[in-house]
């Protein structure tokens, strides 16, 4: 890649800046002052701006946050702390959530900036399951088992909910298994038989687990069996 491209998109600034700053001479390629643009860079090469190293980054990144309560999944937002706050890696604002969650919501985060990756967790066509552990305000009742089963309507949709798995684990809290990522969907799911999510922690995405070494705001790279079991086990007739 040439160092001008490289370095606009590590630093977020336009090309001409970047002309700017190598003609300063702020720049150097395995200790050497390079003012060219054009230079072209190897995989190998140490990059310094401004006596900073500059880590090149060489493929797709996948990591798992638990997701304390107070922050929103999306990269900027006008009222609210993002997640990219506890992402301390380079460029980490190209790191996207492969699935939101609201920001009451607690848990599990796969973050990465591999689209197709994200796209095979997040698109109902891949049938991707996530387990949440929920508690409600009013008493839960076993005939919700066989109502979420069969599917229920969330108000204001055409489509009843696909068949979801609940196991009730005592009388306000239950571990509900959804394989889509409606809008708010476990919360109208119990909103839609009158009762009311007071907490809801994400603790599974498909055969991803929430590392339990994780404490809140606590992150870590993805392992390979992780990142393969994505590609390998959502639903292939639709790859
Ligand atoms: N369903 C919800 O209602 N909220 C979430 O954050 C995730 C799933």
């Amino acid at each position: 890649m040439r160092l001008d491209k490289f370095l606009s998109q590590q630093l977020s600034i336009s090309r001409t800046i970047v002309g700017r700053e190598l003609r300063a001479a702020k720049v150097t390629v395995n200790g050497e002052i390079i003012k060219k643009g054009a230079y072209q860079l190897l995989p190998e090469d140490k990059v310094c701006y401004d006596g900073n190293v500059i880590k090149q980054i060489s493929g797709f990144r996948y990591f798992m946050l638990n997701k304390p309560v107070g922050y929103v999944c999306s990269t900027d937002d006008p009222d609210y702390p993002t997640i990219n706050y506890f992402i301390d890696e380079p460029v980490s604002h190209k790191l996207h959530a492969a699935g939101r969650l609201d920001l009451d919501t607690t848990g599990l985060v796969l973050l990465t900036d591999d689209g197709q990756w994200s796209h095979r967790i997040t698109s109902p066509r891949h049938h991707c399951d996530k387990t949440y552990v929920v508690s409600v305000q009013d008493a839960l009742s076993v005939s919700l088992i066989d109502a979420f089963s069969i599917g229920i309507m969330l108000h204001n949709e055409k489509k009843p909910t696909k068949p979801a798995k609940l196991e009730i684990l005592n009388k306000h809290t239950a571990r509900l298994t959804i394989s889509e990522g409606r809008y708010h969907q476990v919360k109208r799911m119990f909103a839609a038989v009158g009762n009311h999510v007071t907490s809801l922690h994400r603790e599974r995405i498909g055969r991803i687990e929430l590392d339990h070494v994780l404490e809140p705001g606590q992150y870590r790279p993805l392992t390979k069996d992780e990142i393969d079991w994505v590609y390998r086990n959502t639903n292939k007739n639709n790859a």
